[in-house]
């Protein structure tokens, strides 16, 4: 009882950025999530492992609202954002990258982190170029050096290596004041130097910036994370940290067993 009421007076305070109760999405007879219950504390970093069609996009699309889930809860540090537009998410903190990019080809780099800075920003939109002092292109800048791209600074995004793509999508999502970002395979693709690259840009977000990262790479899962959670068929099946992820006899049999024999 003692516990329960502990238990609930921290959700009140948002001690838990996203906390899931039974979260469900069926798309007609198909059930892509049976039923997830998640929590992930603020500023926490999660890996989310799982096999094609696991579920975890569909996952990530009814935290972000990209759309409803069909049955369950979803909180927000606290609050219930089940069914809230995914705007008024984004207002809240909230950020994702896509498995399949959606970038502006034909914008430079920095317009487009500008651009992103401006747009979730309460400030009015202005056909004027900005100045180097707009509250906007200043965080523009840092976030610039924040995911490696500052020598890429004015080249269009259409000109950009896949593994740059991918850092500004990381850079897209960083605008504003984000407490709590998904990202959706940010390494697929990439090459053990865009990895390595990748690694050192989550590892130095700043700390109270929490995620969930999706990935099919264990080495770069278990670096970019404090926990872990496998997912399987629409549910998830095991949590723990990188270490007893990695000494786990069923996942070395799923990530390994294929590598090694
Ligand atoms: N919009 C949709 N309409 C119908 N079925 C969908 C839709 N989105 C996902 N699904 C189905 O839901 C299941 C889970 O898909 P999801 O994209 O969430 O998997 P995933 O774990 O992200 O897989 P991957 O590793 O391939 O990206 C799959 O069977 C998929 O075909
Ligand atoms: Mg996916």
């Amino acid at each position: 009882m003692a516990e329960n009421s502990v238990a609930s007076r921290l959700q009140g305070t948002g001690a838990f950025a996203l906390e899931l109760e039974g979260v469900g999405r069926q798309f007609g007879a198909l059930v892509a999530l049976a039923g997830i219950d998640m929590r992930i504390a603020a500023g926490e970093r999660r890996a989310v492992l799982g096999s094609n069609g696991a579920g975890k996009t569909t996952l990530f699309n009814t935290i972000t609202g990209d759309f409803l889930p069909t049955s369950g809860r979803i909180r927000f540090f606290g609050e219930d954002i089940t069914t809230l537009p995914a705007h008024e998410r984004i207002r809240r903190g909230l950020r994702r990258t896509y498995q399949i990019s959606q970038l502006f080809k034909g914008l430079s780099v920095i317009d487009s982190i500008f651009l992103a800075c401006r747009g979730v920003s309460r400030r009015r939109f202005s056909l004027l170029r900005p100045a180097a002092t707009d509250v906007n292109m200043v965080q523009a800048q840092s976030i610039l050096h924040a995911v490696h791209l500052e020598a890429e600074r004015d080249i269009l995004v259409a000109t950009l290596s896949h593994g740059q793509q991918r850092q500004l999508e990381i850079a897209l999502a960083l605008a504003g004041a984000p407490r709590f970002i998904l990202f959706d395979e940010p390494a697929a693709g990439l090459s053990p130097t865009e990895r390595r690259d990748l690694v050192a840009i989550l590892n130095a977000l700043p700390k109270h910036i929490g995620y969930v990262i999706i990935e099919h790479d264990l080495d770069v899962a278990l670096r970019v994370s404090e926990r872990v959670s496998m997912m399987h068929n629409g549910r998830l099946f095991k949590e723990g940290t990188p270490e007893e992820i990695e000494n786990d006899p069923e996942v070395q049999e799923i990530y390994l067993g294929g590598r090694h024999g």
